[in-house]
Parts: C-alpha cells; sequence; structure tokens
C-alpha cells in the first residue's frame, strides 16, 4: 500500500489527542502512513471538503465545530451520521467523500467494555446535556433497548426538542429534577462540558443513586472527573471518556489504512502519559 495520509479536522484542533492514537496504531501495526492537524476556520469549512480529494488525504476526523458542515459536504452516509445529520469519520472512495459517525459505535464499545452487563436489567438512563453529544448517546441508548432516558439540561426546551424526535421513551427534565431522576437512574452519563478543565465544575449529588449504579463521563481532560472522583467514592461504577476517544477512532483508522486496530492497554498508556504531561489544554 502506498504511504497515506489521514487528518483531523476541527477549530481549534491543537488539543486533539487523534493524532496520538492513530500514530500509535500506524508504528504498532508497521504501516507506511501519517495522520495529521488540519485547523479549518467555520468559513472555509465547505470550501475545504469541496476539495477534499485534492487535499492529499485519504479520509479524516471530523471534531467540533464541523461535524454538521463535514454531514452536508457527503455524497454518501452511513445510517447513524444520517440520522444525526453529524459526521466524524471521512474517506473518499471513487471520488466520492462518504461519512459516518462512530461516536455512537464509540460511546457503546467502552460502556460494554468497562460494564458488560450495564443492560442485562431494565435499564433507566439519565443523561445530562443536550447539544450534539447529548443526542448522540440518546441515540445510543435506544438502540440498545434501554427502557427510559431522562435528558436533563440546564435549558429545559432543548432537551425537550430531543425528547419530542426520540419518543416515548425520552423524558426532558430541568435541572432542578436532577435529584428526583438519580433516584430512578441506573445510569448516568455526563454528556456536558461540565468538569473538563476551564469549564464550571459539574457539581451534583449522587446520594440518591442506587449503589449498583454506572456513572460514565465522556469528558477525558482530567481524565478523573469531580464526578467521577466522586462516584468512585460512593462505591458507584465508573466509565470514563477516554475509552470513548479510542474506540470511536477504529473506523476510520480501518477505512484509511485497511486494517482494523486494537484498543489496548498501551495505547491507554501513550494517552494517559500525554495528558499527564501536557496538563491541560
Ligand atoms: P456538544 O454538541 O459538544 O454536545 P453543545 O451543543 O454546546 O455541545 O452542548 C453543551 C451542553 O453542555 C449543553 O447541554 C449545555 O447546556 P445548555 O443547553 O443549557 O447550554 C451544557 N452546558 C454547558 N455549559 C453549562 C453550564 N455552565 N451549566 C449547565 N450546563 C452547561
Amino acid at each position: 500500500m502506498s504511504f497515506r495520509r489521514a487528518c483531523v479536522i476541527g477549530h481549534p484542533v491543537a488539543h486533539s489527542r487523534s493524532p496520538l492514537i492513530h500514530r500509535h496504531w500506524l508504528s504498532e501495526l508497521k504501516i507506511e502512513g501519517d495522520y495529521l492537524r488540519q485547523d479549518v476556520p467555520p468559513d472555509q469549512i465547505a470550501a475545504f471538503l469541496k476539495n477534499f480529494s485534492a487535499s492529499g488525504y485519504v479520509g479524516a476526523n471530523v471534531t467540533v465545530p464541523h461535524k454538521e458542515a463535514a454531514f452536508k459536504a457527503l455524497q454518501r452516509a452511513d445510517p447513524v451520521a444520517s440520522y444525526l445529520k453529524a459526521a466524524n469519520t471521512l474517506w473518499l472512495a471513487d471520488g466520492d467523500l462518504h461519512g459516518m459517525n462512530t461516536d455512537v459505535y464509540g460511546f457503546l464499545a467502552h460502556l460494554d467494555e468497562a460494564a458488560p452487563d450495564w443492560n442485562q436489567h431494565e435499564n433507566i438512563a439519565v443523561v445530562l446535556g443536550a447539544g450534539g453529544a447529548a443526542r448522540a448517546i440518546v441515540y445510543a441508548l435506544i438502540e440498545r433497548g434501554v427502557a427510559k432516558i431522562h435528558v436533563v439540561n440546564r435549558t429545559l426546551p432543548r432537551a425537550e426538542v430531543i425528547a419530542a424526535e426520540f419518543g416515548k421513551n425520552v423524558v426532558a427534565s430541568a435541572w432542578s429534577e436532577l435529584p428526583k431522576r438519580l433516584r430512578e437512574g441506573s445510569l448516568l452519563v455526563n454528556a456536558t462540558s461540565l468538569g473538563m478543565t476551564g469549564q464550571p465544575l459539574l457539581e451534583i449529588d449522587l446520594k440518591p443513586m442506587k449503589s449498583t449504579a454506572t456513572v460514565y463521563d465522556i469528558v477525558y481532560v482530567p481524565l478523573e472527573t469531580p464526578l467521577l472522583a466522586a462516584a468512585r467514592k460512593r462505591g458507584l461504577r465508573v466509565v470514563d471518556g477516554l475509552g470513548m476517544l479510542m474506540h470511536q477512532a477504529v473506523p476510520g483508522f480501518e477505512k484509511w489504512f485497511g486494517v482494523r486496530p486494537q484498543v489496548s492497554g498501551t495505547l491507554r498508556a501513550v494517552l494517559l502519559q500525554d495528558l499527564g504531561a501536557k496538563g491541560r489544554p
């Protein structure tokens, strides 16, 4: 196979850990290729993607704020990207730009790995947030047949939009109702930016949660968010955000470089070292 390049497109993109992941796999699998960061400002994204075949890349990941623009630029999209109207993984095939959304896959793959029995009994999930990440997570939980999903958000109308879209198993709640929702929940997912370095803290009291509940934070900088620290202290099962980041990268690498890579402890150690050494973005 000839030398291939892929990239992550975002704005800003300097903080992205995707190059570390893909370069680790390229080196581990002895594949000739590279993976770069491509900062594209919002006013240039449509033109960049329209001419993607001239960029020299075989494909790309797409991060904030370009996932919706990427979806619009596709000639072909997988069912998940088509539903969410957002793509995070692109590749060229016969000159056409194809795309998929692997956030749903990454979220579930890591949850299945970290908490294999999370969905064995009737599940009631509480999702904090109502942005693009929360929507992908609600999609994932519905796909797995979760009986009820409470979407709790600071701005209630945004949660109501998600509830209306996904049907009767999804219920919108105001932040003030959180203690009541936590009492019911067997799975809590933070899909807001709260708790991320540089953002306000996510301060919620986990006492109402059942002792068998699982707490999943998709924030991974810092890796041990205050939410996860509180969950651990309370004896709950915790699932951190780094696994989702690693797993969502797998399908893209396979498309671009032709081999399905493994999410391993070695890769996790590489990322942990970087997060520790570079501190906070
Ligand atoms: P993304 O598409 O990455 O999910 P987003 O659409 O900006 O990003 O959504 C961010 C989420 O974090 C939203 O649910 C947002 O709540 P609002 O809908 O009320 O804006 C939530 N969020 C961000 N900052 C917050 C804060 N200080 N307090 C509570 N929620 C916050």
